[in-house]
């Protein structure tokens, strides 16, 4: 599929292994996502722009690269998205944070808006929405339409599992944005949760039920 990067580092690999485990805790979950947002972030924003700057090390003056102009904006999906926030900023400490809130009817499963705040202006960013989980991509496809109508271009979206049924939907909605898989997983079961997937996303993140 074009514009879909499924990502194949054993690191990365490794950690989401450990994150499906129902023995991770709290803790040890919210540090793994964390840290796989990073080691994907540093995959997705490879094509980040620079410009060469002057710089003058102990032994001459040199021109060398730096990341360009209005930078990053990192937009979580609110709950689960914010675990990834962090990872990303580890990277790009510049970055503005965006939020959109949605959530799923539990009947329908699909995404209800609550909260959209996005740094202005956007249309000159990178922007990159993070969210753990690509169910039935209904969220995701909301949050790009939501940000694209706030004037956002240069959209990216990267989740931690996706299911094949979320990934078709949200890159049908939105051909033109970079989508970014840490694993692609079998199916959705009758509750639109992904198997083998690793559960709500946001109760192991923040310790809910
Ligand atoms: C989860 C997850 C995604 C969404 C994915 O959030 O974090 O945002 O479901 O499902 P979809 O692809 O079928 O839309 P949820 O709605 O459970 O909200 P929460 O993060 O606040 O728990
Ligand atoms: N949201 C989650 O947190 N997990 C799933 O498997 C599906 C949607």
């Amino acid at each position: 599929m074009q514009n879909v990067t499924i990502m194949d580092h054993p690191l990365i690999k490794h950690k989401i292994s450990m994150l499906r485990d129902k023995n991770t805790g709290t803790n040890e979950f919210r540090t793994l996502v964390e840290e796989i947002a990073m080691l994907m972030g540093f995959e997705a924003l490879r094509d980040l722009p620079t410009e060469d700057v002057e710089i003058e090390t102990p032994i001459e003056k040199c021109k060398e690269p730096m990341i360009a102009g209005k930078k990053l904006a990192v937009v979580p999906i609110l709950r689960a998205g914010l675990g990834m926030v962090g990872g990303i900023l580890n990277l790009v400490p510049t970055a503005k944070v965006g939020h959109i809130g949605l959530y799923r009817d539990p009947e329908t499963h699909e995404p209800h808006e609550y909260y959209c705040k996005l740094p202005a202006p956007i249309d000159q960013r990178t922007i990159l929405v993070v969210d753990p989980m690509l169910a039935t991509g209904g969220s995701g496809a909301d949050a790009v339409s939501m940000i694209k109508e706030h004037g956002g271009k240069n959209i990216k979206f990267m989740c931690i599992i996706a299911a094949p049924e979320g990934l078709e939907r949200l890159h049908q909605a939105h051909p033109d944005i970079q989508i970014y898989v840490g694993a692609l997983d079998r199916e959705l079961n009758e509750n639109a949760y992904i198997c083998p997937g690793l559960g709500d996303a946001g109760d192991r993140i923040f310790g809910t039920k």
